[in-house]
């Protein structure tokens, strides 16, 4: 086994206790589990109003409650090897202080705390429930000391990350170009960031909460070429790896 093929294989068996974890902490049966991960995708999709700018935080702060949970949870599991692809990216470039922006279930923040190469992972993510329910995961997989949990990226009180990891969060923000900015002011010559996007809400409107303004997007794009310059690896997935050039 390669050294790291412990983590990988461990969310291959059962994505690190993700159904155990889900039963624990919100007190449901296998079956209630079942249903709730099942329904998911259209229920997070039926409780947004349809997106205006300045609506994405509140939807996912105040409205998404233990939904989004749910969502992540089945699409984890039911796309496991897209999302191990990822872990292997993670496995590649992190390294020593790594923030994991709008970490959602925790699967990636998780891992990297697991990686020996990593001092300390800092979970920020909006939404409370998310939080809660990553910090329960963590105490119960022995991590807890190695990460922490955030609301913004301001509380951490990090003013440089070795590793920025931003996986399918950028579509959900009203200027994702902004927060390129933000990350581009908290790395240094050598840190890395791993992003992807999808500014698309889907054939049949399956992510109504995702933006795709050409304007926004543009914007995007013109940062992102300006600011950050592109790392290869050889992994088959949209997920890119940057530098900062500037
Ligand atoms: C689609 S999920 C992706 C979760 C995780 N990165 C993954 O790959 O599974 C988007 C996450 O971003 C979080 N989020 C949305 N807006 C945010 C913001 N402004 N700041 C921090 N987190 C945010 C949501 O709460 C959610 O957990």
């Amino acid at each position: 086994m390669k050294k790291y093929d412990f983590i990988l294989k461990g969310f291959i068996d059962n994505a690190f206790d993700l159904k155990s974890h889900l039963m624990d902490f919100l007190s449901i049966e296998q079956d209630a589990l079942d249903g709730f991960l099942e329904n998911a995708k259209m229920d997070l999709a039926n409780l947004h109003p349809g997106i205006t700018l300045g609506e994405a935080r509140d939807f996912y702060k105040e409205i998404v409650g233990d939904k989004h949970l749910a969502d992540l949870a089945a699409w984890h599991i039911s796309s496991k090897d897209y999302i191990v692809d990822t872990l292997k990216l993670q496995q590649r470039f992190s390294k020593n202080l790594v923030l994991d922006f709008g970490g959602g279930i925790g699967t990636h923040a998780l891992a990297n705390a697991m990686s020996p190469k990593v001092e300390h992972v800092f979970f920020v993510d909006i939404n409370q429930t998310n939080r809660n329910f990553v910090e329960f995961r963590a105490d119960k997989l022995g991590l807890r000391n190695k990460l922490t949990f955030c609301e913004t990226i301001k509380e951490t009180k990090i003013s440089r990350f070795d590793t920025i990891v931003c996986l399918d969060v950028l579509e959900h923000l009203s200027d994702p170009a902004f927060q390129l900015d933000a990350f581009h002011k908290i790395m240094g010559p050598q840190s890395f960031g791993l992003f992807n996007w999808y500014f698309y809400k889907g054939e049949n409107n399956e992510y109504p909460f995702h933006i795709d303004d050409k304007e926004i997007i543009e914007k995007f794009f013109k940062t992102l070429q300006s600011k950050f310059i592109e790392v290869f690896h050889p992994i088959l997935i949209t997920t890119r790896t940057y530098k900062k050039i500037k």
